[in-house]
């Protein structure tokens, strides 16, 4: 039940501190910088022989696999790709005993990520699954499945399962780097406390509730708007761009910060917010000059971004302002504020939030 809450939706972003904790529980030793997945049917040979990875999934667990893209190639020499689980079925991809195949699905049911995981089981591919139903068909198609123990989601947008995934997605990354030899303990270990600090600083995001609410509701009438971030930044934007238009059936699209001179910039106006994930990281400065590029065509930017961060301000519009951390921890957190951006916009417009139109929770058809 909603527990007082008014929506499953609210709920469900409420219980972050708790998912992200129990998805990590037993899992990460920040003393060793191991990371124990007993649920890897991996030896340490064939993790050893392993050329590349292919993260399939759709949705919301894409954006997670995007994280995980990164997550992997910073910790390990492995090269990863990324496919849409609809696409993924119809590419030329030669997989085979070599490639590792990670599918991200909440549900663990959606057809087109099962497809996938299908074909590339019979060519020979170790199919790890990544979900947070016990039984599902992709825990029932996969070599292994790791479990995100983030509880049942009832509300059709993705919430607690997002960071959820990016947690065992951070999880899986590490185990491979360590198995390769690619990371040391003392690096692992402070990517490890990273994570660990996440339960409690995502409680200091909710604690910003109010405020994000009233952000949210100077917005609640814009036709259209923009989230930009780089690098981990990135797949975060387009998260918050789907959890906008999914609920508040608000038209809001996101890009790599990057990539607005190349097209985007054409559309923006002086009524099309712009939501700008500057945390601090190594991306920080360009991230700051395409700020100054939005602010040059009189757009309105909110900007996420760290709490020791003074200057920010003096560039735009308006500040939410998460918990100082890490460049893996600092993406949840943007995540979480903008969840609760995404369905105070919702729910200002009066929008049946936790079953929009048109959308299930599980998408079964292909
Ligand atoms: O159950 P899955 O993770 O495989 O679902 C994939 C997408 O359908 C899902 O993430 C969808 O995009 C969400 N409604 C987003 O909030």
């Amino acid at each position: 039940e909603k527990c007082g809450y008014d929506h499953f939706m609210l709920k469900e972003i409420h219980e972050q501190p708790k998912s992200l904790k129990d998805v990590m529980s037993g899992r990460l030793n920040e003393f060793t910088g191991d990371v124990e997945l007993k649920e890897m049917t991996l030896t340490r040979a064939e993790i050893g022989s392993l050329k590349r990875v292919i993260i399939i999934a759709c949705g919301t667990s894409y954006h997670a696999g995007m994280m995980g893209k990164y997550a992997i190639e910073s910790v390990t020499d492995i090269p990863v790709s990324v496919e849409i689980g609809s696409e993924f079925r119809y590419s030329s991809n030669r997989v085979g005993p070599e490639t590792l195949i990670i599918a991200i699905s909440q549900s663990g049911e959606t057809a087109d990520t099962v497809a996938a995981i299908k074909d590339a089981r019979k060519k020979g591919s170790n199919v790890i699954a990544i979900t947070n139903v016990v039984g599902s068909t992709i825990s029932r198609e996969a070599d292994s499945t790791i479990y995100m123990r983030t509880g049942p989601e009832i509300g059709v947008a993705a919430t607690k399962t997002f960071t959820g995934q990016i947690a065992v997605i951070y999880m899986i990354a590490l185990y491979l780097g360590r198995a390769r030899g690619n990371i040391s303990p003392e690096d692992a270990r402070s990517i490890i406390s990273e994570m660990k600090s996440l339960s409690q600083k995502s409680k200091l995001v909710l604690e910003k509730e109010e405020y994000i609410a009233n952000i949210a509701r100077m917005f609640v009438n814009a036709p259209s708007f923009f989230f930009v971030g780089r690098n981990l930044n990135f797949p975060a934007a387009l998260e918050g761009a789907l959890k906008l238009k999914e609920i508040s059936y608000i038209y809001s699209e996101g890009f790599a910060a990057g990539e607005l001179k190349h097209g985007p910039l054409a559309l923006l106006t002086t009524n099309i917010p712009v939501v700008a994930i500057a945390t601090r990281c190594p991306t920080y400065d360009k991230m700051v000059s395409n700020i100054k590029e939005i602010k040059a065509r009189d757009a309105s930017v909110i900007a996420i971004a760290s709490e020791c961060d003074n200057k920010i301000s003096q560039f735009v519009d308006l500040v939410i302002k998460i918990p100082d951390a890490g460049e893996y921890a600092s993406p949840v957190l943007s995540s979480i504020a903008l969840q609760l951006f995404a369905y105070y916009v919702a729910r200002f417009r009066g929008c049946p939030i936790d079953k929009p139109r048109n959308l299930a929770k599980s998408v079964t058809v292909e």
